[in-house]
């Protein structure tokens, strides 16, 4: 078995899961913003360290991915952030992209920068301890949104990005992401989840990636957050497997899903009904940020007091989460002690 394999299918073995922590410098100032905290230094630190060192919390999750700033940072008692997370039994992972930028030309569409110097980078977060890497582009639908040129040229620097990772023994996650802002109705979004997918495996085998050692990170396939109404557990769970069953590699050793929007318990319930729908040839699990740290952040407010109740909040979303990875979360456990 190869090293890449063995780290990728570590990250989804059991009943875990993964936890985005990598929000950059801007979002996580979002973030503080609604919680009324500034987003200075120290307090990123403290929050990072309050949800590293929850107790318990290993048995849920298996990788953390962390942005440049934290992967760096060190607990109060001084030990690096990516080794205090080895020592419990957590694979430090680290966000590559830097971002997105207008696609020149294609008013209203993103491409996602961070492909220069990337190999560098790459071999000094490895050294920081990073196994695994992260790479977010990100799809909109809209009016003659997206363009073939917008996915195909975000699905080519997913491939390179996984490459560079590859030459270093560092698993790439690809997450392209289509969007869930918009009016547009659920078929909108498996239209354009199954082509920007189809693209992406195109390119990744264009570029040889070995499958059995890289992660996909795909959106749930859901309508538009302006849609009228809201699509069933069933019908999401429907749409999303039988697209990931028409276009993922059986190599590949698994799925984490990105939340992107929607609250924890849809996002939770969603995974638990695309695991109960069918069993698949992979692992279908998580890889959420807002849908696990929303409440958390909220609970802790930045006040050292709280912070035990935000970790139980923690533990308690982690642990729902990968219930639903394993096909055995009810919503009735949201209220449950
Ligand atoms: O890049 C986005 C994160 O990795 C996932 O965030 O769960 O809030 O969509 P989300």
């Amino acid at each position: 078995m190869s090293a890449l394999h063995d780290i990728a299918e570590t990250l989804v073995a059991g009943k875990r899961g993964l936890l985005a922590a990598d929000e950059s410098d801007s979002t996580i100032k979002k973030r503080f913003d609604s919680v009324s905290l500034e987003s200075n230094e120290e307090n990123r630190r403290l929050y990072r360290e309050l949800l590293f060192s929850t107790p318990g919390i290993e048995e849920y999750v298996s990788g953390i991915i962390l942005f440049d700033e934290t992967i760096r940072q060190r607990t109060h008692a001084g030990i690096p952030f990516p080794e205090f997370l080895s020592q419990r039994g957590i694979i430090p992972g680290i966000k590559v992209d830097k971002g997105t930028v207008e696609l020149t030309n294609f008013p209203n569409e993103k491409v996602t920068e961070g492909l220069d110097g990337l190999a560098a980078r790459l071999t000094e977060y490895k050294s920081l301890g990073a196994k695994f890497a992260k790479w977010r582009a990100v799809i909109t639908i809209g009016e003659n949104m997206p363009t073939q040129a917008c996915i195909d040229s975000n699905c080519y620097l997913l491939a390179r990005y996984a490459a560079l990772c590859q030459a270093q023994e560092v698993v790439p996650i690809v997450e392209p992401e289509v969007l869930m802002d918009g009016n547009h109705p659920i078929e909108k979004c498996r239209e354009v989840t199954y082509t920007t997918l189809k693209t992406l495996f195109s390119e990744l085998s264009k570029y040889k990636i070995d499958f059995s050692g890289l992660l996909l990170k795909p959106n749930m396939v859901l309508p538009g957050k302006e849609f009228g109404s809201k699509a069933t557990p069933e019908v999401v769970a429907e749409h999303t497997v039988k697209i990931l069953a028409e276009v993922v590699p059986d190599e590949v050793p698994g799925v984490v899903f990105l939340s992107g929007g929607q609250s924890p318990e849809e996002a939770t319930l969603n995974l638990q009904q695309i695991n109960a729908y069918s069993q698949m040839k992979w692992r279908l699990t998580f890889s959420y940020s807002r849908a696990i740290q929303e409440p958390v952040l909220h609970a802790w407010a930045g006040k050292k007091e709280n912070q035990e109740e935000a970790q139980k909040v923690f533990l308690k979303r982690a642990k729902l989460a990968s219930l639903a990875s394993v096909g055995q979360y009810n919503p009735s456990m949201e209220t449950a002690a």
